[in-house]
């Protein structure tokens, strides 16, 4: 007898529309406010990059607090950004640009920008992968710049809810890793070298015991690359 093989997933198309359903019935609201919680900071903002964007919450909100800034909005997932595209009224059209781009494989070249936008984004990588892109993300902030960061947090303490989280996160990889194409199997922590790349942390909000954060950084206003740049996340 044939089996059907089921094509593994290259990145999210398969999943893109259900995403927003998912995410309520398993978050509620919960990671729409981690992706909003600074959006007051970056009301006046002009340029903005995001990236790993997604289905386009976050941009809609940002449209809507901020009505002049420009935005670039990048996804590797065709379906994920036409999500996005249909969230934008027609009168905020002109502002923002949409690329399909492969951020970890073939990064397009980018401008400066004085905001970064990575909403459970990061915490899709491998340590190596993230020792690349980071920079890459990092060069394309302008000096004193903000970065605005929502991700998953592996809980460290021992006891029912944190070894719940965990189990969770264990499930909410093998299923990205077979649905989205995900390569990582587990949370890394790029904060070192965050600060390594010159981003200070500001501020942050955190969710659900802190399983779920959402960071503002600043980047450095000295253009010099940090005496601490080679840190790497292991
Ligand atoms: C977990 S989802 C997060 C989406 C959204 N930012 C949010 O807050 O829900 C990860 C997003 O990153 C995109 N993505 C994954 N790998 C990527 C890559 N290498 N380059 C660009 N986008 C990528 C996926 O298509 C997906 O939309």
């Amino acid at each position: 007898m044939k089996s059907r093989l089921i094509k593994p997933a290259e990145n999210f198309d398969r999943i893109a529309r259900s995403y927003e359903t998912m995410e309520r019935l398993a978050f509620g609201s919960l990671l729409q406010k981690a992706r909003t919680a600074h959006l007051e900071k970056v009301e006046h903002a002009e340029q903005v990059l995001l990236v790993g964007e997604g289905n386009g919450r976050f941009l809609a909100a940002l449209l809507e607090k901020n009505r002049r800034c420009q935005v670039t909005c990048i996804d590797q997932s065709r379906r994920m950004l036409d999500l996005a595209e249909n969230r934008v009224q027609l009168r905020d059209r002109k502002r923002v640009r949409f690329a399909l781009n492969d951020f970890e494989k073939e990064p397009m070249s980018l401008p400066e920008f004085d905001v970064v936008v990575t909403h459970f984004f990061l915490d899709c990588f491998a340590p190596e992968t993230l020792n690349r892109m980071l920079p890459r993300l990092s060069d394309s902030l302008s000096p004193g710049g903000t970065w605005l960061r929502a991700d998953f947090v592996e809980p460290s303490d021992s006891g029912t809810i944190a070894s719940l989280q965990r189990t969770v996160l264990r499930a909410l990889y093998y299923f990205f890793a077979k649905t989205g194409g995900i390569k990582a199997n587990k949370i890394s922590c790029p904060e070192k070298k965050l600060e390594a790349l010159g981003m200070k942390e500001n501020g942050r909000s955190s969710y659900l015991r802190g399983w779920i954060t959402s960071s503002i950084y600043h980047k450095s206003p000295c253009r010099n690359p940090d005496r601490f740049a080679r840190i790497t996340i292991e």
